[in-house]
């Protein structure tokens, strides 16, 4: 690559798949069920589609123009387009967010690399759900352990990063991506098919709107912008690699549709394997770690060999997704950093490893030996988790649609999102009326809702 030029992703579906690959995670198969689980099922799931169309989607779009037109990192790409006024500050705090993200959302991947070694050691075997609850808060509040797998992951995480655009990003999404939905298709039917299971299927189809409050309409708006990584900057990024040809409204829609059918598929897996075995659907962050391994016992207890390969297979897809997550997060800090204070990609990458591993040791240990302390009621762990989720992202996303709406030349928007006039969009102009109009109300309304 000539110096001075921006590497670029290398194919059409290359573009989808990393993308989606950012976008489907941890936040799929461990957050959106536990955040569904605490919130009542099937209500919840209704409120979220209903952001991810009418929020997430416009949103998605805007971020991607933005991201391809100023060839930019996120905090860089609100200096091109709006140079020497304060939008600077909404690509500062995307880039925190993203690094205050991949702090935790590490310590939860690290978790995954110590279930594929569980599975692959058999140690599920003959276990009951109660021992798998024990087991996993023995895991959770071990001051070493996850710590130690935190760091590996954030060291895999750093090398693919280091290694660059194309060779990393593209290829490792390419793989994995397919191979995860072919799994969790393979788990939803056995977990439909455990005894008790209709109960777990009705929490997510019947929908009980006497548990819809204020809380509801913010986590799911919370849920969305995570599931569709909005709001941080990293599809903005991402964007920023894309070619002139790239349908953006089209590769938005994609990955809003990959990323809405993993979540659901993720719920049916969870939710009828945890009423089948009695897990309370509301256990929070431990629900996956503590359900999954009850699925593959319990589905396949006449043929152990089965259950011990499918689970080493499911835990090593999980921890890959996680890692095309982890990547995405970790490219907006480290391009930030590079491009903004001109430091070797090396050095911006080591720095982001650094720091990450220093905030994510505390979140690990705020699970187990800092568990006394607390802000606002919340420990590190979960006050990350919700001030990024619940209040960084949204707020990000409602400056992201006013900036799109209102300030940007409307031109230089039609032209990103139709290319220069060679598409149809259809749709174009009810997605500048949302971002004008409906999109700051509505997250303006919720967290007004959630403070009053
Ligand atoms: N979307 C990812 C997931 O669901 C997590 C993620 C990656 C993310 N990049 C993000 C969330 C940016 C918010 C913002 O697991």
């Amino acid at each position: 690559m000539a110096k001075g030029e921006r590497a670029n992703f290398g194919s059409k579906i290359g573009v989808i798949l990393a993308s989606a690959g950012s976008a489907v995670g941890l936040g799929n198969v461990w957050r959106f069920p536990y955040e569904t689980g605490n919130h009542g099922g099937a209500a919840f799931i209704l409120v979220y589609l209903g952001c991810v169309l009418l929020l997430g989607l416009p949103i998605l779009i805007a971020e991607f123009l933005i991201g391809r037109h100023s060839r930019a990192n996120t905090a860089g790409a609100y200096q091109k387009l709006a140079p020497g006024t304060q939008w600077r500050w909404v690509g500062r705090m995307s880039v925190l967010a993203g690094f205050l993200i991949l702090s935790y959302y590490a310590v939860v991947s690290g978790w995954t690399l110590e279930y594929i070694l569980q599975a692959a050691t058999n140690s599920f075997a003959g276990k009951t759900s109660a021992d798998f609850i024990a087991s996993f808060q023995a895991f959770s509040s071990n001051p070493w352990r996850p710590v130690l797998w935190l760091i590996v992951f954030l060291l895999a995480t750093h090398v693919i990063i280091v290694k660059g655009v194309e060779k990393g990003i593209e290829k490792a999404s390419k793989i994995m991506m397919p191979a995860l939905f072919i799994i969790l298709l393979v788990l939803a039917a056995c977990s439909v098919s455990l005894p008790g299971a209709m109960e777990g299927v009705e929490f997510l189809m019947k929908p009980d709107f006497s548990k819809v409050d204020g809380s509801v309409f913010l986590s799911a708006m919370g849920q969305s912008f995570y599931s569709l990584s909005l709001g941080m900057g990293c599809l903005c990024t991402y964007a920023s690699y894309f070619s002139k040809d790239t349908n953006l409204p089209k590769t938005a829609l994609s990955v809003g549709v990959i990323t809405t059918c993993v979540s659901i598929l993720a719920g049916f897996i969870i939710f009828p394997a945890a009423f089948s075995v009695g897990i309370q659907p509301d256990s929070g962050p431990s629900l996956i770690f503590i359900t999954l391994p009850n699925v593959f016992q319990q589905a396949f207890s006449g043929i152990p060999v089965i259950a011990c390969a499918l689970s080493v297979l499911f835990y090593i897809l999980l921890a890959m997704a996680a890692l095309t997550s982890t990547i995405s997060l970790h490219e907006v800090v480290t391009a930030y950093l590079h491009e903004e204070f001109h430091l070797s990609r090396r050095k911006a990458a080591w720095l982001v490893t650094g720091g990450c591993t220093f905030l994510g040791i505390f979140c690990s240990l705020s699970l187990g030996v800092l568990k006394g302390y607390t802000v606002f009621g919340l420990g590190i762990f979960d006050l990350f988790d919700f001030v990024t989720a619940k209040i960084m992202l949204p707020l990000a996303g409602m400056c992201i649609s006013i900036f799109t709406g209102w300030y940007l030349d409307r031109r230089v928007v039609w032209g990103e999102i139709t290319n220069d006039g060679t598409l149809k969009v259809p749709v174009y102009r009810a997605v500048i009326f949302i971002l004008k109009y409906i999109a700051p109300v509505i997250v303006s309304l919720i967290f007004i809702n959630e403070l009053g």
